[in-house]
C-alpha cells in the first residue's frame, strides 16, 4: 500500500492505493485561509501538518489498512507558498501562498537585480510573477526585517510537512521550479540568482528528483500517524507535476487539459523548452530528467461555477426540486443554443489572467449581446469562453513545436458529455478521458510506488495502471464555426486591454 498526500489550498487529501493503482480510501480534512489585507492570502503551516497526520489515520482506518502494509508515502501540494523557520525549526510567521498578490513590487526588484526580464529568464526560465516564491522572499526582508534575520530555513509548503514526517529539510524539482530560484535546466539552486538577490543559499533545502527517497519516518511522526518508524517518503511533486503524473502525462505528444476552478494545460517535455515572452511556465517534470511546460487559466471552470451562482438561481431551483446536478440542467439549457452563441462571446478573465496575458488587471467581459440572445445563448458562451482561454494555452504549446497527440480532460469541464465535446470542437482534435480521476494525491502515491521499488520509474508505473476510458471526436461543421471565431475571441483581449 502506498499513500498519497496532497496538501491543497482548502484542505489536505490522503489517498492510498496498491501496486495495481487501486484506491483503496481517501480522507478530505480541511483548514481556514487568511486574509489579514485585500490581496493577502496565507495559512498556518501548523494547520497543514495537523490535517495531514489526521487524514491519514482516517484512510488506514476507512480502508482497513494495517499499518505494515504501508511501504512508502509520496508528497504534493500547492506550489509556490513560503514557509519560513527559525534557528529551532519552528515557523515564524504564518506562510504565504501561491494565490497571494503583495509581491509586485519584489517582482520589479527581482527583474532588475537579475538585469531584466530575459536575464532573468536565461537563469530560472520563468519571469518574476507575483505567486512565486522568491518575491514573498523578498517582501519579508523590506516589510518584516524582525522576521527575516530569524529566517534559517525557507520551504515550500508540502516540504514543511516532510519536514515534520522525517525531520529532513528537503523538496524536489518539479516544486522547487516554482520558487524562481532553480536553474530549471540544470535541476539544482540557481547560485547565480540567488548571489544577484543575495540570498544565503544555505537557506534553501537539498533538491531531489521526484521518486527518489527523501527520508523516512521518525519515531514521533510515526507514532502521530499511527504508521511504523521508517517508512520512506518520496520527493514527490507540486500539485500540477503530481497531477499530470496521476493522468498518465509522461511521454512527449500528451497532453492535459484540466479544468476545476483554475484550468491547466500540461505538455511533457523532452528538453528544456522555453517561451522566451514567458508567457507559459517551464519547469522541471516530476520524471527524471524530463521537464513540462504548463499554461494556467484562472478562471476556467471558476467561470460557469460565478454563472450559476448569479444568474442561473431559478435553474438552482428546478435542478434541486428535480434532484438533478444544477450543473447538469446548465449544460443541457446551453446545448439548446448553436455553436459560437451566434456571436456572443465571453471573455473569463474574473480574476485577471496568467496564461497568456500575466495581467492581473484584466476582468470578464460579455461582448455582441443582441436582442437575439437568451438565457442559453449565455450559459454556452461561458463555457467556449473558458475553452477558447485553455486553447490559447494549447497553442502556445503547439507554437513551441511540442507535438499535441492526445490530449486528456479532467476536471468538472471533462465530467459532462457536452463540454467534452465543445473541448474537442474548440481544440479541433479527438479528447479523452482515462479511468483515474483522483488528481495529485494519486500521482505522488504512484511515485512512492515507483521510488520504493514496485516498479522500475515512474513511467512504467504510469502505464501499468492508467488507461483511456472514453474518446470524443470533434466535429467538422462545429470546429469549422469554432475556428472562425477562435480569432475574434483573441482581438477581443487586444481591444479591450488598456481600458482594463
Ligand atoms: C501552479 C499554481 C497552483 C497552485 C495551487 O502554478 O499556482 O496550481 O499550485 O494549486
Amino acid at each position: 500500500v502506498y499513500l498519497g498526500i496532497d496538501i491543497g489550498t482548502s484542505g489536505t487529501k490522503t489517498l492510498a492505493i496498491r501496486e495495481s493503482g487501486e484506491i483503496l480510501a481517501s480522507a478530505t480534512v480541511e483548514y481556514p485561509l487568511y486574509s489579514p489585507q485585500p490581496g493577502w492570502s496565507e495559512q498556518d503551516p501548523d494547520d497543514w501538518w495537523e490535517a495531514s497526520a489526521t487524514s491519514v489515520r482516517m484512510v488506514l482506518d476507512k480502508g482497513g489498512i494495517t499499518p505494515e502494509e504501508v511501504k512508502g508515502i509520496g508528497l504534493s501540494g500547492q506550489m509556490h507558498g513560503s514557509v519560513f523557520l527559525n534557528g529551532e525549526g519552528n515557523v515564524i510567521r504564518h506562510a504565504l501562498l501561491w494565490n497571494d498578490q503583495r509581491t509586485a513590487r519584489e517582482c520589479e526588484e527581482i527583474e532588475s537585480r537579475a538585469g531584466g526580464r530575459e536575464a532573468l529568464i536565461g537563469m530560472v526560465a520563468n519571469p518574476a510573477l507575483t505567486g512565486f516564491t522568491a518575491p514573498k522572499i523578498l517582501w519579508l526582508r523590506n516589510n518584516e526585517p524582525q522576521n527575516y534575520e530569524q529566517v534559517r530555513q525557507i520551504l515550500l509548503p508540502k516540504d514543511y510537512v516532510r519536514y515534520r514526517l522525517t525531520g529532513e529539510f528537503a523538496s524536489e524539482v518539479s516544486d522547487a521550479s516554482g520558487t524562481l530560484l532553480l536553474d530549471v535546466k540544470a535541476r539544482n539552486w540557481s547560485g547565480e540568482l540567488l548571489s544577484k538577490l543575495e540570498i544565503d543559499p544555505d537557506l534553501l533545502p537539498k533538491v531531489y528528483e521526484s521518486e527518489e527517497v527523501s527520508g523516512t519516518l521518525t519515531a514521533s511522526a510515526a507514532e502521530k500517524l499511527g504508521l511504523p518508524t521508517g517508512v520512506p517518503v518520496v520527493g514527490g511533486g507540486g500539485d500540477q507535476a503530481a497531477s499530470a503524473i496521476g493522468n498518465g502525462i509522461v511521454s512527449r505528444g500528451t497532453i492535459s487539459a484540466t479544468m476545476g476552478t483554475s484550468g491547466v494545460v500540461f505538455a511533457h517535455s523532452d528538453e528544456v523548452q522555453i517561451d522566451a515572452g514567458g508567457r507559459i511556465h517551464t519547469f522541471c517534470h516530476a520524471v527524471r530528467d524530463k521537464w513540462h511546460v504548463m499554461g494556467c487559466v484562472l478562471s476556467a471552470g471558476g467561470s460557469f461555477q460565478w454563472y450559476r451562482n448569479q444568474f442561473a438561481q431559478s435553474e438552482v431551483a428546478v435542478a434541486a426540486a428535480m434532484g438533478v446536478d444544477p450543473y447538469e440542467l446548465l449544460t443541457s439549457q446551453a446545448a439548446k443554443a448553436p455553436a459560437g452563441s451566434e456571436g456572443l462571446f465571453f471573455l473569463p478573465y474574473l480574476t485577471g489572467e496568467r496564461t497568456p496575458h500575466a495581467a492581473p488587471n484584466a476582468r470578464g467581459s460579455w461582448v455582441g449581446m443582441s436582442l437575439r440572445h437568451s438565457r442559453p445563448h449565455f450559459a454556452r458562451s461561458v463555457m467556449e469562453g473558458a475553452t477558447f482561454a485553455m486553447r490559447d494555452c494549447l497553442e502556445l504549446i503547439k507554437e513551441m513545436d511540442i507535438p499535441v497527440e492526445q490530449i486528456r480532460v479532467s476536471g468538472g469541464g471533462a465530467r459532462s458529455q457536452f463540454w467534452r465535446q465543445l473541448q474537442a470542437d474548440i481544440y479541433g482534435q479527438e479528447v479523452v478521458t482515462i479511468n483515474a480521476e483522483e488528481g495529485p494525491a494519486y500521482g505522488v502515491a504512484l511515485l512512492a510506488a515507483a521510488g520504493t521499488g514496485a516498479y522500475s520509474d515512474v513511467v512504467e508505473a504510469c502505464n501499468a495502471t492508467i488507461s483511456v476510458v472514453t474518446e470524443t471526436k470533434s466535429c467538422e461543421t462545429a470546429k469549422a464555426t469554432y475556428n472562425r471565431a477562435y480569432p475574434i475571441y483573441r482581438q477581443l483581449y487586444q481591444s479591450l486591454k488598456a481600458d482594463f
